[in-house]
């Protein structure tokens, strides 16, 4: 039997994807340690990282969803396409980022401002905690002081059923940056399981996903 053929895309979905890759490409020639990759993750990617949403959702009330390192909104997609209905919140340091996320998805709650400052903007939205934290950070965002910093915070944000996912790139894992992560991680989460490799990303990377968040982290 002849296979059925995939789909072509269609010329407006082209033109998006065009437009998104130049989004990133520039972002990534103008601060390459930000952004950390040439292109954006992949949709079986994003769809391993917001795997939670599920749990949140079976709990009762509309999950409240952290973006950390939106981007261009792949995992924002996933999101939406899991949870409509989610409360969600992005932080993104990149203005040209932030420009495609409004013309891709419209009126998105999503601020100008460093990971870091998460706890802020819940409160600032009186939001008491969140149910969901996905973050595409990259390593320079988890580096030293103030990567245990932003994992004690990510901590102290999500609700006690709360989980926190973060990819990292498989071929990275057992560099020093990678594994002091995890060790941090551990700190801050009583739990903390990796994915298998999502070998269809480039490059293939791991979803971590930490729970039982722990209010006071160790120094
Ligand atoms: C590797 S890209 C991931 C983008 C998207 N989540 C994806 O998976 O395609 C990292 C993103 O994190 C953003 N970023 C880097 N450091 C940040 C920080 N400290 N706070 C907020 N966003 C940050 C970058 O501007 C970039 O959009």
């Amino acid at each position: 039997m002849t296979p059925t053929p995939a789909p072509l895309p269609r010329p407006g979905q082209v033109d998006a994807r065009i437009a998104e890759l130049s989004v990133f490409v520039r972002s990534f020639l103008r601060d390459p340690l930000r952004t950390a990759s040439l292109v954006p993750s992949s949709r079986l990617l994003a769809e391993r990282m917001v795997r939670p949403l599920a749990a949140a959702h079976a709990r009762g009330r509309r999950p409240v969803v952290v973006e950390l390192g939106p981007g261009t909104g792949v995992v924002t997609q996933a999101l939406l396409t899991a949870g409509p209905e989610i409360r969600y919140l992005g932080l993104e340091l990149d203005g040209a980022m932030i420009g495609h996320l409004h013309r891709r998805f419209g009126d998105l709650d999503v601020v100008q401002a460093p990971a870091s400052e998460l706890g802020a903007a819940l409160a600032a939205r009186e939001l008491a905690d969140a149910d969901l934290v996905v973050s595409g950070l990259p390593w320079q965002a988890w580096a030293g002081r103030a990567g245990h910093d932003l994992v004690s915070s990510v901590a102290a944000a999500l609700s006690p059923t709360g989980a926190f996912t973060q990819f990292t790139y498989g071929w990275t894992l057992w560099a020093p940056p990678a594994r002091r992560q995890r060790a941090d991680l551990e700190a801050g989460f009583g739990q903390v399981d990796r994915s298998s490799v999502v070998w269809r990303n480039v490059p293939p990377a791991v979803v971590y996903t930490a729970t039982r968040p722990r209010r006071e982290v160790p120094a």
